[in-house]
């Protein structure tokens, strides 16, 4: 979704916005833009495209002494990604500009009110209309602020915004609704930002915005204001831990490879501090006083959706809880009869998807305890929900979600055995080789990396030139199998299809033919021999087929088709070796077909619309 960056400060201030732009550019944006005052005017300048197009366009100007400004990366909501609707956007009765993520749905009553009253409007965007209902009410007699606040309160829908005025010309004012905004506080210098790493290299210390508040920034204060009355509220800094490293490519061609792997990384991190195999324990100290529910429903978008399926029988198996899992985008849909002593778990990498932070809300105002699994500290989520188990992935740059699924699949097997264990549903043998089997997963995924990312480039250069591709699995494997296809989809734009290869019969399996071909996920599992037999179905109707397994054993081995072979783990946790091999299919697919691979077209990281 859109990137903001508002800086006030000492230096000049669009070099600095640029480079924060540039951080920004993992969230997805088709067309950007700037603005600063300059000689007490107010200068936009704005680009269709990426940001180099925006650059070669201030190449020529002479930006050295705005010290204050506002840059956007735009991803298109209402109207083309045309440089008219790029932000930000200028109501030219009061020289103020404005940069804004999300969407104002009542935008078009308002837009005729300030139509009758003669306002002008030079593009698509439900933007402007927010730039000049401002502007309206600063013409009613109001202060910038008490403007800017007024003008929020008539809006409804999701925001982000920040704002300038040439009134102002060293004041950034910023507000959110439902769509991240934080406040980067260094020496002499503020920032507002959709992101920290856009203000990284300059501050760690944040201020997080909740919604209802205005932020007043200027080089030398950051002011918060609730909305409703303007009062001053008390903030407190939260020191980021993690370095601009973290959100580099560091030597990688792709964020998103640098991010496959860093994936032991995670996995040890995830585990330290929670898997105590000394003592045959689990600790999640951020579930203690939570309580364990009778019943458990999982909401979550895109691959946090996966991994709540996949978590499914293991919630099931070892916590013995009735678990169901949906995507946020459906859940309140439904109306969903709430049950005394269940528990709403909501997945998500961001922390922000509004579908699922819609399902949060929806659910705690029924009453229904809320726990979210979730990466960002600080995001709207992990504020929001009655407790939060935070996934230790590190910043996630790459648009395509790789490490936080791997990051959310190992805190969701500590939460099912923490909660069996809890329950007294679990036994002590299962706990022990989990958390044993579990500790060794990051020194074996680190030792097999290399040689998957050779056999994925072998195998994603004879296929990339499908027009269709099925991603198959049984239990486990299915959400996986689903993960597959929608890491393909995504980034090479070949249509692929996850299904449960049970299903095959019931319909898909009259797509087969010589070029469609078939990836089977199918480990040693209790699935083995019957997932063999459906492989057989695909083959038997020429359909090529690949199946992900372990080397032969026992009797267990392929009959038909061609096998990519993965070393073989215990239970679940042959997920951890059969994920980073579909991850790694899908990049070099996307790379061999010359995809912009960290960020797929039409794609945004942080959904922050519904
Ligand atoms: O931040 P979240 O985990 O809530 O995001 C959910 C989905 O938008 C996300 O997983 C999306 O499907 C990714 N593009 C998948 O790679």
């Amino acid at each position: 979704m859109c990137g903001i960056i508002g800086y006030s400060g000492h230096r000049p201030a669009v070099p600095v916005i640029m480079e924060g732009l540039r951080r920004l550019e993992y969230r997805g944006y088709d067309s950007s833009g700037v603005c600063f005052v300059r000689n007490r005017e107010l200068q936009v300048i704005r680009a269709e495209g990426k940001l180099n197009n925006l650059e070669d366009k201030l190449a020529d100007m002479d930006i050295s002494l705005a010290t204050a400004g506002l840059g956007h990366t735009r991803w298109a909501t209402h109207g083309a990604p045309t440089e008219n609707n790029a932000h930000p956007h200028v109501s030219f009765t009061r020289n103020l500009a404005i940069v804004h993520n999300g969407i104002i749905e009542n935008y078009r009553e308002w837009k005729d009110f300030l139509l009758d009253k003669g306002y002008l409007f030079f593009s698509e965007t439900d933007t402007e209309v927010l730039a000049n209902l401002i502007a309206d009410e600063q013409a009613g007699g109001l202060s910038l602020l008490r403007a800017f606040a007024a003008a929020l309160e008539k809006a409804s829908g999701t925001y982000a915004v920040a704002l300038l005025s040439t009134e102002e010309p060293d004041t950034i004012y910023a507000a959110r609704h439902s769509a991240p905004l934080l406040i980067g506080a260094g020496a002499g210098e503020h920032f507002a930002a959709s992101d920290i790493p856009a203000f990284l290299p300059y501050t760690r210390d944040v201020v997080f915005l909740e919604d209802g508040e205005i932020a007043r920034i200027t080089p030398l204060r950051a002011e918060v204001f609730s909305m409703a009355d303007l009062k001053p509220v008390p903030k407190t800094l939260t020191r980021i831990e993690w370095d601009l490293q973290a959100a580099q490519k560091g030597g990688y061609k792709h964020f998103m490879l640098k991010e496959i792997f860093e994936q032991p990384r995670v996995v040890a991190d995830c585990i330290a501090g929670r898997a105590d195999t000394k003592r045959n324990a689990v600790r999640m100290p951020e579930l203690e006083g939570f309580p364990v529910p009778s019943r458990l429903r999982i909401a979550a978008c895109g691959t946090s959706w996966h991994a709540g399926l996949w978590a499914q029988s293991l919630m099931e198996g070892w916590s013995g809880i009735p678990t169901t899992v949906e995507t946020a985008s459906e859940f309140r849909y439904r109306n969903a009869l709430p049950v005394p002593g269940e528990c709403l778990l909501v997945i998500s990498q961001s922390g922000e998807t509004a579908d699922t932070l819609a399902a949060l809300r929806l659910v705690k105002e029924q009453g229904i305890a809320t726990l979210g699994i979730c990466n960002v500290i600080g995001s709207s989520i992990a504020r929001e929900a009655d407790a939060v188990v935070l996934t230790q992935a590190g910043p996630e740059i790459s648009v395509a979600s790789t490490k936080a699924m791997t990051a959310q699949m190992t805190v969701l097997m500590l939460t099912a055995l923490y909660w069996g264990r809890k329950r007294g549903s679990l036994d002590r043998e299962i706990t022990a080789r989990a958390l044993a089997e579990l500790s060794d997963i990051p020194a074996r995924l680190t030792g097999l990396l290399p040689t998957l990312e050779s056999e994925a480039a072998g195998l994603a250069a004879r296929f990339a030139a499908c027009k269709s591709m099925f991603f198959l699995g049984r239990g486990q494997s299915f959400p996986l199998a689903l993960e597959g296809a929608l890491k393909v989809k995504e980034l090479s734009y070949i249509h692929a299809e996850g299904y449960a290869s049970g299903e095959m019969k019931h319909g898909p399996i009259a797509l087969i033919d010589p070029c469609f071909p078939s990836f089977f996920l199918m480990p040693y599992d209790a699935h083995f021999a019957k997932t063999m037999s459906n492989l057989e179905e695909v083959a038997a109707r020429k359909g090529p087929v690949v199946a992900l397994t372990n080397p032969p054993k026992d009797g267990m081995e392929l009959r038909v088709g061609e096998s990519w072979l993965l070393p073989e783990a215990w239970g679940p946790l042959c997920a951890f070796f059969m994920l980073p091999a579909l991850q790694l299919f899908s990049y070099k697919a996307a790379a061999f077909l010359g995809k912009d691979v960290d960020q797929p077209r039409n794609l945004a990281k942080s959904v922050t619309v519904e």
